[in-house]
């Protein structure tokens, strides 16, 4: 089996001369399809960094990486824009939901992005609207739902495009534990049908629901 995550000696700085940081310094990594990982590490571990590195929102230093199959080395953005669309959906902490829009449209966007057409996108917006239980809150905006719900729309626009990895930054970081529970479950649904979910979290206790724990402290993975 390709795996879906291949990192190998992944080095990671931001900044210059004296400012400089080195944030990841020889990470390796392997998820194989079907996996929920966690990613656990404290503040400041360099987390976010690896996780903007797997859903290649920012470049790496050095390293190799494949995903899927596919070698990121050296392509254009373009190229890093279209694996992003048809590989990885995104989950962050803050729901990131476009405030003017209604949940239906803020879930067809990345389906109208890749150039679906706009009764296909509304058709699959709705049914994956319905499948994480707001079918009847597709007119409603983001702030006229509760966080649990924002962060279910936001698994709807993760899921819309069928792609085969989520990654998910603290997810369940700005919501109640008890709201924070349902999302879990919910990614242990989704995984039990055969998605991948790498998770971020510095929450031993929400780690520990993952089917894989993966440590990050001071850059570096303690143990796979
Ligand atoms: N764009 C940047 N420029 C400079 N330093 C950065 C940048 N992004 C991150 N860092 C530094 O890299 C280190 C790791 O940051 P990162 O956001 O990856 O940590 P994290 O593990 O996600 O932490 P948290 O749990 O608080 O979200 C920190 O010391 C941070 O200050
Ligand atoms: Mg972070």
């Amino acid at each position: 089996m390709t795996p879906i995550i291949e990192m190998k000696d992944i080095y990671k700085s931001y900044g210059k001369g004296e400012s400089r940081v080195e944030v990841l310094k020889g990470v390796s990594l392997t998820v194989e399809p079907g996996e929920f990982v966690a990613i656990l590490g404290p503040s400041g571990s360099g987390k976010t960094t690896l996780m903007n590195l797997i859903g290649l929102i920012d470049t790496i230093d050095s390293g190799t990486y494949s995903i899927d199959g596919v070698d990121i080395h050296r392509q254009s953005d373009h190229t890093y824009a279209r694996i992003r669309n048809s590989k990885i959906g995104f989950v962050f902490q803050k729901f990131n939901l476009i405030a003017k829009y209604n949940a239906l449209r803020n879930v067809e966007l990345p389906l109208l992005l890749q150039g679906e057409t706009s009764r296909i996108a509304k058709k699959k917006a709705l049914a994956t609207l319905e499948r994480v239980g707001l079918g009847d809150r597709w007119h409603h905006r983001p702030n006229q739902l509760s966080g649990g719900q924002q962060q279910r729309v936001a698994i709807a626009r993760a899921l819309v495009g069928n792609c085969p990895l989520i990654l998910a930054d603290e997810p369940t970081g700005a919501l109640d534990s008890k709201t924070g529970q349902e999302i879990l479950r919910f990614f242990q649904d989704l995984n039990a049908e055969g998605k991948t979910i790498v998770m971020i979290t510095h929450d031993p206790h929400i780690a520990a629901q993952a089917k894989r724990i993966i440590r990050v402290e001071d850059g570096l993975i303690q143990s796979a």
